[in-house]
């Protein structure tokens, strides 16, 4: 070997000692890319300047000179596809950790909708009725005189009427005040025996705290032959105990009604003290629940039914006040705010 082939081959020597050095250090892909472009970058890289002075070198040693400077580019390149790998794979593994889910965090809940407490009382009413062998029957919210009164035993200048607080329409007709409209269409369209409730909204010119100008109602009827007040206080009961709780108690207190004869005005027992007495029911351990009576055979007569043959009960309650009474609210307009933190408030 002579000086030259030496010199070259030390050189190569060198360079790769040098090359295992650097390559020792690199801790990122930042470091591995400058290494590479240091070594074996199309420009300026250590190798392809080797290559580049071959011409340079003696011709007896341009052989050893050649298979030395490759031997150290076969290293290099070798060298940087193992770093490449390591890197490669430790930066998956960072990527994998940022995107994996910490458990231990706590979860976002989605926002639920849920059921108003009227649709919910509401509901429950009529599963109740259904369970009692009732359908569900509907009108219209704009009604005539003659339904909402008239054929109600409501004559003209009836003072009974001006309990009502009615809304009149400029065009004659009016918003029903009551349910009770639906007992009229009921009978004028069905012959007994009828058993229907009527649920809906109903519309007086009355507010304040337990009073809303549009609130709803929820209206009974039966209509056969022979039925009594007995039937009358059972069904009452039935649905009651369902409604609250199995060992309410109800009483009736004589009442007026133009369209029912007798008429009564039902208590069950105060759900917040259990009838002890406490501010809900003023101390009476009673709370009023609804209006019903005997249909007046003048309204069944109205109505092509023969009251010497059958007779009727009928029964309405405000749907408002059993859910504020349920789910303690107030005040009426609690219901009719669409306040999203009423629903939330509001379960079961
Ligand atoms: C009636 O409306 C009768 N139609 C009920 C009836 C039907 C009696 C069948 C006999 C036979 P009254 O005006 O009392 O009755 O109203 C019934 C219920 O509606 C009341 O007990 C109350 O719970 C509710 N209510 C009345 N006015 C309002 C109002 N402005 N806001 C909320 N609830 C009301
Ligand atoms: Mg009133």
């Amino acid at each position: 070997m002579d000086q030259a082939e030496t010199a070259g081959l030390a050189e190569a020597g060198a360079l790769a000692g040098r090359f295992e050095e650097e390559s020792s250090r690199v801790a990122d892909r930042a470091a591995w890319e400058d290494l590479r472009l240091r070594w074996v970058g199309r420009k300026q890289g250590i190798v392809r300047t080797l290559l580049a002075r071959t011409g340079e070198v003696p011709a007896a040693d341009r052989r050893a000179w050649g298979q030395a400077v490759n031997t150290l580019k076969e290293r290099v390149e070798g060298r940087l596809a193992e770093l490449d790998a390591v890197l490669t794979e430790r930066e998956r593994e960072a990527v994998k950790r940022s995107a994996a889910v910490d458990v231990t965090l706590p979860g976002r809940r989605p926002l639920v909708g849920s059921l108003h407490p009227i649709t919910r009382v509401n509901r429950e009413m009529e599963r109740i009725f259904a369970e009692l062998g009732y359908s569900v029957a509907e009108g219209p919210e704009v009604e005539t005189d003659y339904h909402n009164f008239e054929a109600l035993n409501f004559p003209q200048d009836h003072p009974a009427r001006d309990t009502q607080d009615t809304l009149f329409l400029k065009s004659g007709f009016l918003l029903r005040t009551h349910t009770s409209p639906v007992q009229i269409r009921t009978m004028l369209a069905r012959k007994p025996p009828i058993r229907v409730i009527c649920p809906g909204r109903v519309f007086r010119n009355d507010n304040d705290l337990r009073h809303s100008p549009m609130f709803h109602q929820v209206e009974g009827l039966a209509v056969a032959e022979g039925l009594t007040v007995g039937h009358l206080k059972g069904t009452l009961l039935a649905f009651l105990r369902r409604l609250f709780a199995p060992d309410v108690e109800i009483r009736l207190r004589p009442s007026f009604f133009p369209f029912t004869e007798p008429s009564a005005e039902v208590d069950v027992t105060c759900q917040s003290c259990k009838g002890q007495g406490c501010a809900v029911c003023s101390g009476t351990g009673w709370m009023e629940i609804l209006g019903c009576g005997m249909v007046d055979p003048r309204v069944l007569d109205e109505c092509g039914i023969d009251p010497d043959r059958y007779s009727g009960y009928a029964f309405g309650m405000g749907v408002d006040r059993v859910a504020m009474n349920r789910y303690g609210i107030a005040n009426i307009r609690l219901l009719f705010d669409n306040d999203e933190r009423l629903l939330r408030q509001v379960h079961g």
